[in-house]
């Protein structure tokens, strides 16, 4: 039987941190035995919002780095360059006669970013959704690793699904956001205040590339408070986020001890402590965060190694890409 097909792209905005990693490329790593997996990097995406590309093309590499250095095996998955693949531009047209204005104009990360850079309000940006739409489709994927974050855009993908498939005939399958544990993550800031993310609160953000030290000062100053009120209480999001990172990167004594610790303490007794937490949640992380910048800061000065698996991504997502189009054109007569 053939495999299923999995789709996923990263912004190169900025640098990853632990967010893009537990909410998306830990799941990338675990899905490349089992399916048909294309990974890209949204270099397009990044033009919405970031117009200066003196620097893209460092990111794009640092992210290929990073994504490899996390796991993925470019044999294995096609390890693309969105940019390369000028098929999804194609399918994004199409695409775009079938998204209405009312409806991208309520798009939650659109308001947002109108919000944050009111002089920048571009038709890329209002389109953002169409055209990673397009990035899912092209391969006709069916599962998309994704944190919670990109939940709406997900459901968006399958309304320009259906609107295609009713209007031109069946070609798309029903894309859906993906994650191992069922539910979709999301990492906050460690100061609790929204997500972790590469370009807002980056002392709040951890970083693949940060080295021990900084990793140490980031997260012994992640917020707090002064302890559960009563036994088993329902944990505060920013402490619940301390928890979530360690359910990641500690051992499973580790973890239990601090789970009893804070479900035994209570007003007048509080048995758990947030500073030893904090240190050992520090020392895993560390620990965890230190082999994959070594590769990745390796990689990525392995230029030609850099082209070769970019190259070849291309070559894999072009055929995939390729196919489905033929079959667009052919369903919209544009053959
Ligand atoms: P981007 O580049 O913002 O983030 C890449 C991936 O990391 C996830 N993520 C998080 N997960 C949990 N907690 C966080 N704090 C956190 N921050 C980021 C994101 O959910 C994402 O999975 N629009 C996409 C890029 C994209 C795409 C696509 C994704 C373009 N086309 C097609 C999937 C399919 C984005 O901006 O991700």
């Amino acid at each position: 039987m053939a495999k299923e097909v999995v789709l996923s792209g990263i912004r190169p905005t900025g640098f990853l941190h632990l967010g893009n990693y537990f909410g998306a490329m830990r799941n990338y790593v675990r899905m490349q035995d089992e399916y048909n997996c294309y990974f890209f990097v949204a270099n397009w995406h990044s033009l919405t919002t970031h117009p200066d590309t003196s620097e893209l093309r460092n990111s794009v590499h640092r992210v290929i780095a990073e994504n490899i250095a996390c796991g993925l095996d470019p044999e294995k998955v096609a390890l693309y360059v969105q940019s390369d693949v000028p098929e999804i531009a194609e399918l994004y047209l199409y695409l775009n006669t079938m998204a209405y204005k009312g409806e991208l104009e309520k798009t939650t990360t659109f308001k947002e970013k109108v919000r944050l850079s009111p002089d920048n309000v571009n038709a890329g940006l209002l389109t953002y959704p169409v055209l990673m739409a397009a990035d899912i489709l092209i391969h006709r994927a069916l599962k998309v690793p994704v944190g919670k974050d990109q939940e709406q855009h997900l459901e968006m993908a399958r309304n320009f699904a259906e609107r295609f498939n009713h209007r031109y005939g069946d070609i798309f399958p029903s894309p859906q956001a993906f994650n191992f544990g069922g539910e979709l993550v999301k990492i906050l800031s460690l100061d609790g205040n929204g997500k972790m993310s590469k370009s807002e609160n980056q002392m709040n953000t951890i970083f693949l590339a940060d080295d021990d030290e900084q990793i140490r000062k980031k997260i012994m100053k992640a917020k707090t408070d002064g302890g559960p009120l009563t036994p088993n209480s329902v944990k505060p999001d920013y402490i619940q986020n301390l928890f979530t990172l360690m359910s990641q990167v500690s051992t499973a004594d580790t973890i239990a001890k601090f789970e009893a610790d804070f479900n035994a303490s209570s007003e007048g007794n509080c048995i758990i402590r947030y500073g030893d937490l904090k240190k050992q949640l520090a020392a895993d992380m560390v620990e965890f965060v230190k082999p994959i910048r070594s590769k990745a800061a390796d990689i990525q000065e392995n230029k030609e190694l850099l082209h070769k698996i970019i190259r070849q991504g291309a070559e894999k997502a072009r055929i995939s890409a390729g196919a489905t189009l033929k079959l667009v054109r052919d369903a919209m007569g544009m053959n």
